[in-house]
């Protein structure tokens, strides 16, 4: 089994044990679309589609867990450096990459680096473009347009 599809089933099986069924449904649709959109941009970008993909699956899992998104970004980065020691699966320079994205994720008005920046736009995509009627937030606005100019929609 790759390397992506191995953390999806874990990150699945986390979601189905999940008894609500609005927090089962939205963590299983949001984590694959994010992780579909990181694995998009990082193309595009030029970065390592496999990380980008699997900083997708993983970027709200504690939130899902716990049914709290309680400063779930730094949260999340450490529940995620867990999982990823247990699966094995990626390098330390790998799990540095997709916890400094989690751990960035919210700031979506600061620019860090390339991954993590692809997390927090790849996040936005589906929070808001996939919503258009959904308002656009003021800490959304500036980064919707760079998104925008850089796919040209
Ligand atoms: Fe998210």
């Amino acid at each position: 089994m790759d390397r992506v599809s191995a953390v999806e089933a874990f990150a699945f099986e986390r979601f189905n044990g999940i008894d609500d069924i609005k927090w089962r449904t939205r963590a299983v649709y949001h984590s694959h679309a994010v992780s579909l959109l990181c694995a998009l941009l990082a193309r595009k970008r030029g970065l390592d589609p496999e990380v980008a993909a699997i900083a997708g699956l993983l970027h709200d899992l504690y939130a899902y867990e716990r049914r709290d998104y309680t400063d779930h970004a730094h949260r999340g980065a450490a529940r995620a450096r867990e999982v990823l020691g247990s699966l094995g699966l990626t390098t330390p320079a790998e799990d540095a990459l997709i916890t400094s994205a989690i751990y960035h994720h919210d700031d979506l008005t600061v620019i860090d680096g390339p991954m993590d920046e692809l997390l927090k736009d790849a996040d936005l995509i589906d929070n808001a473009l996939s919503h258009p009627a959904r308002e656009i937030k003021a800490n959304e606005a500036a980064r919707i347009d760079r998104i925008r100019a850089e796919l040209g929609i």
